[in-house]
């Protein structure tokens, strides 16, 4: 079976060509303010107060259409994250204005049932809109980027308090910190890019923990060590500049033909607690589009190595969450690139797509508990 090979930077600019329609100023949301009790008690599994927060990336028209998947996402989760409706290309169809409707769709929803709101992302080579490549100079590169964060963040001050300010900085195979992605904030504002969207997060919002996101760190493997050796040397340099920053969000999209590198994921994750940096997992999901096409077994094989995966990381440090990139199977991002073979569905979250839980459902919440 050849194995699809996507350049992870085609993929992710070609989904930036997405274009948003909402509408809305750009005013301060009024009389939004931090919520008041979390959704503690999620009726699905039972009293959830002490656990790791559970959450998922939720989409904004899937919870306005499809009722008995906002019912699980209430039932099941403490917090959510955009998975698109944050992002420039959404927030940012045309250039200087904003647009808020859809991204404020999943602020009201979680408003209305007590769920926390990640924030997903400010500074990203991927999710762009076509205009930024307009953009020709370190001064409007420079502008542009700071005005995005200024206008987003203060839009939802004291109700996001937690961001992925940087996302994916680093090329597939960097060599060092310096081998970051190549994208418009590169070109025009170098390696500064990343300290001057954490330093602009922070200054908006200092109350906000500022997050920075990355993929492809949980294997093993000369690219993935190479991985995590330049993001090391990237969170001391910003430390060493004192440059803010409270977190690693590890994404662990899991693929169920990688092995997890046990001991170097565990050194890695010792290394960042030892900088007092916060681990969330943030966007967990498992590819199975290698794994055999029977349900169970592929079912039974997702949930293995998620549990493998959370068993090193909950040996060396208690993620502050753990949210997975999709609740169920219905709304997953995974066969726009990494179909199966056989055509068969992809199923690499805790719920099926009839919402039924899954052997993956039942590790996180055995991971969940097993550090109440
Ligand atoms: C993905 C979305 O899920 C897709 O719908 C979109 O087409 C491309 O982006 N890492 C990230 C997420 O940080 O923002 C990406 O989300 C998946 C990889």
């Amino acid at each position: 079976m050849t194995r699809q090979t996507h350049s992870r930077r085609d993929f992710l600019t070609r989904a930036a060509t997405a274009t948003a329609l909402g509408l809305s100023g750009t005013t301060a949301l009024s009389g939004v303010s931090a919520f008041a009790t979390p959704n503690v008690q999620s009726p699905a599994s039972g009293p959830t107060e002490g656990l790791i927060p559970y959450g998922s990336a939720v989409r904004a028209g899937a919870l306005q259409s499809d009722s008995t998947y906002r019912e699980a996402i209430i039932a099941n989760c403490q917090l959510v994250v955009a998975e698109g409706e944050m992002k420039w290309a959404d927030i940012r169809p045309t250039r200087g204005e904003y647009r808020f409707e859809k991204a404020d769709a999943i602020i009201d929803f979680a408003r209305q049932n007590r769920l926390e709101v990640r924030g997903h992302t400010l500074a990203w080579y991927g999710g762009l809109p076509k205009w930024v490549d307009e953009i020709s100079s370190r001064t409007e590169a420079e502008y542009e980027l700071i005005d995005h964060i200024k206008t987003v963040v203060s839009r939802y001050r004291g109700v996001i308090p937690s961001w992925d300010v940087v996302n994916e900085p680093l090329v597939d195979f960097p060599e060092s910190a310096a081998s970051l992605r190549p994208c418009v904030w590169t070109k025009y504002l170098g390696a500064d890019y990343v300290p001057i969207a954490l330093r602009t997060a922070a200054m908006v919002d200092p109350g906000a923990r500022l997050v920075l996101n990355e993929y492809d760190v949980e294997f093993m493997g000369p690219r993935f060590a190479a991985r995590r050796k330049a993001l090391l040397q990237l969170l001391r340099a910003l430390r060493d500049r004192d440059v803010p920053l409270h977190g690693v969000g590890l994404q662990a999209h899991l693929f169920a033909d990688r092995a997890i590198d046990r001991d170097g994921l565990q050194a890695f994750l010792a290394e960042i607690t030892a900088m007092k940096l916060d681990v969330l997992i943030t966007e967990l999901d498992v590819v199975d589009y290698e794994l055999p096409g029977k349900v169970s077994e592929r079912d039974a094989l997702v949930a293995k190595k998620a549990a493998e995966f959370l068993g090193a990381v909950c040996e060396v440090v208690r993620p502050k969450a753990i949210l997975t990139w999709g609740l169920s199977d219905r709304y997953t991002w995974v066969p726009i690139y990494f179909k199966r073979p056989d055509g068969m569905p992809n199923r690499p979250l805790p719920l099926d797509a009839d919402l039924k839980r899954k052997p993956l459902f039942d590790v996180i919440e055995q991971f969940r508990r097993k550090l109440a």
